[in-house]
């Protein structure tokens, strides 16, 4: 049996986040510089944003660049955000064909202006899209979004808006760079790595974890069913015991 037709779609999930690595092992492993391990990386975003918008996920993540990747070698990053713009202006039309949304997490206003422009230009060009949003992360710290949240609750208290009591889960949830989207219920990482690297902190708190050790560049559908499969095989319990849970 096809690892598709395995997929119950009634207990899909609706927030998917992929960390998406291996890039620059990839290529090494082809005996290519890391950059084109990250134009490859690119075949893999379309596959899995094709494969999720299929089944229908109403929600992908996807961590573009973290804050912690400026400390990468200059040459990498200027291929990188050039790779963005790039990616942006052609992969724009087919988001509109299929119905996504484009939209952003991260301190995205410090990219370089071209890949803030092709950014915002996407987000409005598709922003009428219903079918499934895709977020990119990008200039993302999970760190520097919940503090920046606090900097936002802070000055809500200031200004007379809020009283510190007020303050519970949902008034911090609606200050972060997130306050639209669901928590995801299951989040991959690729190439072998079992960390979570400064991703969606605060969101993943009862999020189901997946490694996969395939390089993102080989990262395909089938891969992106495989872990929807082993997903839907737990039991996500969320502190109760087995036998309080509903069928
Ligand atoms: C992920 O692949 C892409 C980004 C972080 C931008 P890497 O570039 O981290 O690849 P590895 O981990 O060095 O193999
Ligand atoms: C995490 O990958 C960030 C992205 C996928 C954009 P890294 O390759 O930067 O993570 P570390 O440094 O190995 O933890
Ligand atoms: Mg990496």
């Amino acid at each position: 049996m096809d690892l598709k037709s395995q997929i119950n779609l009634e207990k899909l999930p609706k927030h998917i986040a992929i960390i998406m690595d291996g890039n620059g092992r990839w290529a090494k492993q082809h005996g290519k510089p890391r950059v084109f391990g990250h134009k490859n990386g690119v075949i893999a975003v379309r596959e899995a944003t094709e494969a999720a918008a299929e089944l229908g996920v109403k929600f992908l993540t996807l961590y573009a660049f973290s804050t912690e990747n400026w400390n990468r070698p200059k040459l990498e990053v200027n291929a990188l955000m050039r790779l963005l713009v790039e990616t942006l202006h052609k992969e724009v039309e087919t988001l509109n064909k299929n119905d996504i949304r484009l939209q952003a997490i991260g301190d995205i206003s410090k990219l370089p202006e071209r890949t803030y422009q092709a950014l915002l230009q996407g987000i409005e060009d598709t922003k009428d899209n219903t079918r499934m949003t895709l977020v990119l992360a990008l200039n993302y710290s999970a760190r520097w979004e919940i503090i920046d949240a606090c900097r936002r609750l802070a000055q809500q208290v200031l200004a007379g808006e809020a009283s510190p009591a007020q303050i519970d889960e949902q008034l911090f949830s609606n200050a972060l760079n997130t306050r639209d989207i669901p928590d995801p219920e299951l989040l991959i990482r690729t190439s072998g790595e079992n960390r979570i690297s400064n991703f969606l902190l605060w969101q993943i708190a009862y999020t189901e974890l997946y490694f996969s050790p395939a390089f993102w560049p080989d990262f395909r559908k089938e891969h992106l069913y495989q872990a929807i499969i082993d997903y839907q095989q737990r039991e996500r319990r969320f502190g109760k015991i087995s036998e309080q849970l509903v069928q």
